[in-house]
């Protein structure tokens, strides 16, 4: 009797909340009470997305041809500019063809995975992890396998690692850099060996490339399919607007591969989503086709704030953290500090310790679990420097009173 049935698939129900987008929810609720809460859980520039990008979205509402459907896979013109644009900042010559625009880059993550896997098929997953991965790869029927990197090899993992999860199974290689949550950059001979081992096996790749612009100190970006040419029609490159243009809340982002999975995936969002909304379209032309001033000066801001947070961690006892080299993230270890007492409570979990820090010290942290890794926290240093310092300060002095 269908009276029996559960309400829920169970493909939908096994699907958990974003853990960083609740922490971010729970800050704000909290501040919007009035309570002095400073939110280290956005995953998102806190600077407006630059003027130029807005006017051209306005121009764009005012044109009647975006009042109306176009095509599925995304505008023409935005099409051939991302090609333009992936070839000017990564070295990776495509057509427009090969380009699909999505509703954010999540969109992209969660149609590569679809396009690609069959149930059963295993993903090889560098674990921390940012939480929509698996949660899209379990989506498309897949299995992810996470690969562990803590903080003694700056959660970086080597082939050696990955040559140990790879079963007959795997199919793909996910691959990031730089990373959300770690802030791990690979360097060039890292990609290299890893991208020539993910070759010989014929695994696909997908690497996202949305931190690509925020890269600090001696770190370089490089894109694997560049690096390692004859991975070039077995990869999925993922990006978006989000992050180098402060424009998260706009929704486009991109995946650029061969042209049978590109065509599959186009296929698939013509009928989930059909085209992204046009004035944002407008908006991430603009954004793509101008020059990368604006992330530059993003990159100055977060590059002084990494500086302060880090040391500012790495003063406080028990906390460990190695210097991230990109996107906008600490990830300290605090797996010293689990299971001492802190104000007559005994937190067990980096869950219950960011619980307890965020009702003590009025800071809200993402605890590792959300990443894959418990015992660590995420903090975005995309805020202003006077919360950073204060923020870090509130934690620090907490974190102090453990014994
Ligand atoms: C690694 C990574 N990829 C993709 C995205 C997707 O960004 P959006 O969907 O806002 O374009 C994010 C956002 O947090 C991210 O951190």
């Amino acid at each position: 009797m269908s009276i029996d049935r559960p309400r829920l698939s169970k493909r939908i129900a096994a699907i958990s909340e974003s853990a960083t987008l609740a922490v971010d929810a729970k800050a704000k609720a909290l501040k919007a009470a009035g309570r002095p809460v400073i939110g280290f859980g956005a995953g998102e520039p806190d600077f407006p997305t630059p003027d130029y990008i807005v006017e051209a979205a306005i121009e764009a509402a005012r044109n009647p041809r975006f009042h109306k459907y176009t095509p599925a896979g995304g505008l023409p013109e935005l099409r051939q500019a991302v090609a333009d644009k992936t070839l000017r900042d990564s070295g990776l010559r495509v057509e427009a063809s090969q380009v699909l625009i999505t509703n954010g880059g999540k969109q992209a993550v969660y149609e590569a995975f679809a396009a690609l896997l069959d149930p059963g098929d295993e993903v090889i997953m560098p674990t921390p992890y940012w939480t929509t991965y698996p949660e899209s790869i379990k989506l498309a029927g897949g299995v992810p396998v996470p690969v562990v990197a803590d903080e003694t090899t700056g959660y970086r993992v080597d082939v050696e690692r990955l040559e140990a999860a790879r079963t007959e199974r795997t199919k793909v290689l996910l691959f990031v850099s730089p990373s959300n949550p770690t802030g791990a950059v690979y360097a060039r001979d890292e990609i290299e060996a890893i991208g020539r081992w993910a070759a010989e096996h014929g695994l696909w790749v997908v690497t996202d490339e949305i931190y690509e612009h925020l890269v600090y100190g001696d770190a370089g970006f490089h894109s694997m399919p560049v690096v390692v040419p004859e991975l070039a029609d077995r990869t999925l490159v993922l990006n978006g607007v989000a992050k180098t243009y402060a424009m998260t809340g706009w929704r486009v982002g991109w995946l650029v591969g061969p042209q049978d999975v590109v065509k599959a995936a186009a296929n698939l969002q013509s009928h989930a989503t059909s085209n992204v909304a046009n004035v944002s379209q407008a908006a991430a032309l603009a954004a793509v086709t101008g020059d990368l001033s604006a992330v530059a000066e993003m990159r100055t801001a977060f590059d002084r704030r990494r500086r302060t947070m880090v040391r500012m961690l790495n003063e406080i006892p028990g906390v460990v953290c190695p210097e991230p080299e990109g996107a906008f993230y600490a990830y300290p270890s605090v797996r010293e500090l689990i299971g001492k007492e802190i104000r007559g409570r005994r937190p067990e979990s980096s869950v219950e310790l960011a619980a307890l820090i965020l009702e003590e010290a009025e800071v809200a942290l993402v605890p590792g679990e959300a990443f894959g890794t418990p015992g660590y926290f995420r903090l975005s240093y995309a805020l202003g420097d006077d919360d950073l310092v204060e923020g870090v300060s509130r934690v620090g002095k907490l974190l102090s009173e453990a014994r």
